[in-house]
């Protein structure tokens, strides 16, 4: 039986074993996937020794995902751009390949959700870290417009470089009332950034969340996370949180380990939700 896992701290909660299981059944396949618990320290090791013990194929979640990218032998161009790697895969001979299915995921939650091949002309998103910089590149391959909106503007205007056509703004710009522009053509808001976590409200005025076409969070909890209970005080029209993006991420890692088996994502998602 192929043995996979999930590295990242905190673990006990990730969700992945369940999908994966739940892949593996529609296919009538059986294997183990299983939590390990990680530290920045051990986390190179680990990765190796799970490997060498025959490891099958293996995610990585917060805080490990730009670490891994460091620690693979082949990155595909994807997840070197984004600078961050979730999906590792044994290539033998002790070579690794890291790969990023986040933003295909997010993609494909999107275009689940507005039923449209292009989610919107427009995609603004918050934060500027590891998790925003995964999703850039796809969201611009459906043909969206992407704006990268960060607290610290110095840290995200790298980025233009790296992805072209990306428009880059301050924070402080959403505490005003949305001018014409961004707001005046159809845009979908995401959060990205890790406030979710803390339980903190973003410095955005309710004009942003009641404008936008859909307001997503990337994180998700059994309750609505904060950033879409801000949301929905702002009179935001349709809100959504990321398990959507967690069960099309885990469907492209299972076929990049399954030689492109491709599990059926709609019932999976009812099962958690029905679960939660
Ligand atoms: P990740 O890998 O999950 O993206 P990260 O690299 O630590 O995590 O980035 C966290 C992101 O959340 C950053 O964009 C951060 O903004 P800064 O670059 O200004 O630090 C953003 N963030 C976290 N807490 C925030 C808050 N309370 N308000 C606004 N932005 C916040």
């Amino acid at each position: 039986m192929n043995h996979f896992t999930v590295f990242g701290n905190p673990i006990a909660h990730s969700l992945s074993p369940k999908i994966h299981q739940l892949f593996a059944e529609q296919f009538g396949m059986q294997l183990s996937y299983t939590r390990s618990l990680s530290s920045a320290a051990n986390f190179p090791t680990e990765v190796a020794r799970f490997f060498r013990h025959g490891g099958a194929g293996a995610n990585v979640t917060v805080p490990f995902k730009e670490r891994a990218a460091s620690l693979v032998t082949h990155l595909t161009a994807r997840a070197e751009r984004a600078g961050s790697v979730n999906t590792l895969i044994p290539l033998g001979l002790g070579q690794l390949a890291g790969d990023t299915t986040d933003g295909f995921g997010l993609c494909r939650d999107l275009q689940r959700l507005t039923g449209s091949e292009l989610p919107a002309p427009q995609i603004v998103v918050i934060g500027g870290g590891g998790a925003a910089r995964s999703i850039i590149e796809p969201l611009q391959a459906v043909g969206s417009k992407v704006v990268i909106v960060n607290r610290t503007r110095a840290r995200v205007e790298p980025l233009r470089e790296l992805f072209p056509g990306l428009q880059v703004m301050d924070l402080a710009e959403l505490a005003l009332a949305p001018k014409s522009g961004i707001a005046s053509s159809g845009f979908i808001l995401i959060n990205a950034t890790s406030a979710s976590l803390q339980g903190a409200d973003l410095d955005i005025h309710p004009g942003w969340m009641s404008a936008a076409e859909l307001v997503y969070d990337m994180m998700y909890g059994v309750h609505a996370t904060a950033f879409l209970k801000q949301a929905e005080r702002g009179g935001a029209k349709v809100t959504a949180d990321g398990l959507g993006m967690l069960v099309e991420q885990a469907a492209l890692s299972f076929a990049l380990w399954h030689d492109g088996l491709t599990p059926k994502t709609e019932l999976v998602l009812k099962a958690l939700r029905d679960s939660a």
